[in-house]
């Protein structure tokens, strides 16, 4: 089988093109960032006007590039929510009509599946059931993975996510939009123990997170000191310090709790070296492999919907009627391909 696999449901065009026995054969993808950056943050207007104009570009780039022509595609995959409703419509709308037009079934995927089976692109796959820690710019979560399709949230953050917890601090440092990388490369000249921020929830039982103190406290540590290179790198430093512990904390406690022996970390923050150092270390001292996907399949792109829409187009599953797409969708509505 091959697929085709859309996704725009924030600020990244993506067009895939998956072969179920040769894998990935391309994976295009146009980041609007820099259309972003002015305003700090995503524009959803701009968002869905942006992806109209890339997705036709980005198709036939992707078809080329997989040296596949369209009569070969057997099946369309299309991010159907969570995300922003105009930015998933132009995807939806296009997946629809290449299906009807090619005379293929069409399947739209939730974004947060698509992440969870992201690690499923590359050898070697993590073993199931697994747990992964879901960190980007909107998610902070902790899913058991118990089969493809079964999901079970077992804790998340309440308010700021910890992509969110990482732009804002970088925000409040000067840094520009999407400020965690940039921070992550400040924090790397801050010295430890200068400033200490909250770690929130950590010393409360379960699973849950909260990130929205964070900012207060840099906040008034940012306006307290003089400000200095090197004051800034201190409380780079600090941040990504307490964000990374917490999520260390909560990940190795759900691990324990569900006896569980692999770690799946997926997402933007995924891309964060001092959570992949510490991750690994913690988890290995008591006998966890932790699966980083690779970095491009941790970040938003159209290979994991592919990927998701393959399992489920597999198992003849198809969206049909009305083209509709879902702000929000819970994960735990999923169930397994095949058994809607
Ligand atoms: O998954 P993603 O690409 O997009 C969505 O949010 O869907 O995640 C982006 C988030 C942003 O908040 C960005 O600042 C953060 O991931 N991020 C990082 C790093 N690289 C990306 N945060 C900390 N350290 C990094 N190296
Ligand atoms: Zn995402």
């Amino acid at each position: 089988m091959r697929i085709l696999g859309i996704e725009t449901s924030c600020d990244e065009s993506a067009v895939a093109v998956l072969d179920e026995q040769r894998g990935l054969l391309a994976h295009e993808l146009w980041s609007q960032i820099d259309l972003h950056r002015a305003f700090g943050g995503v524009v959803p207007e701009l968002a869905s006007r942006d992806h109209l104009r890339r997705l036709l570009p980005l198709l036939r780039t992707a078809l080329d590039s997989a040296g596949t022509r369209a009569a070969d595609i057997e099946g369309v995959a299309y991010t159907a929510g969570p995300g922003l409703v105009g930015a998933l419509l132009t995807g939806a709308a296009l997946a629809r009509a290449l299906s009807f037009g090619w005379n293929v079934p069409a399947i739209g995927i939730h974004h947060l599946e698509g992440h969870l089976l992201a690690p499923m692109l590359e050898l070697p796959t993590p073993p199931l059931p697994h747990i992964a820690l879901l960190v980007s710019g909107g998610h902070t979560m902790l899913i058991e993975v118990r089969a493809v399709g079964d999901y079970r949230v077992l804790g998340q953050t309440r308010d700021d996510a910890a992509g969110e917890a990482f732009d804002k601090s970088a925000k409040l440092l000067g840094l520009p939009y999407p400020g965690g990388p940039e921070l992550a490369q400040l924090a790397e000249r801050g010295r430890p123990g200068r400033y200490s921020f909250p770690r929130p929830m950590l010393d409360r039982p379960g699973f849950e997170f909260s990130f929205s103190g964070l900012k207060t406290a840099v906040m008034q540590a940012v306006r307290a000191a003089t400000p200095s290179e090197q004051m800034r790198a201190d409380v780079a430093y600090a941040v990504q310090d307490a964000i990374v512990a917490t999520l260390c904390a909560k990940a190795l406690r759900v691990l324990e709790f569900t006896g569980h022996q692999a770690l799946v970390v997926a997402g933007g923050v995924g891309a964060n070296r001092e959570l992949r150092a510490r991750l690994t270390r913690e988890a290995a001292a008591v006998g966890v492999q932790v699966y980083f996907p690779r970095l491009e399949f941790c970040t938003d792109n159209a290979a994991m919907i592919a990927v998701a829409g393959m399992y489920r187009l597999r198992a003849h599953e198809q969206t049909t009627g009305g083209i509709e797409v879902r702000a929000r969708w819970p994960l735990e509505q999923l169930r397994p391909p095949g058994m809607l």
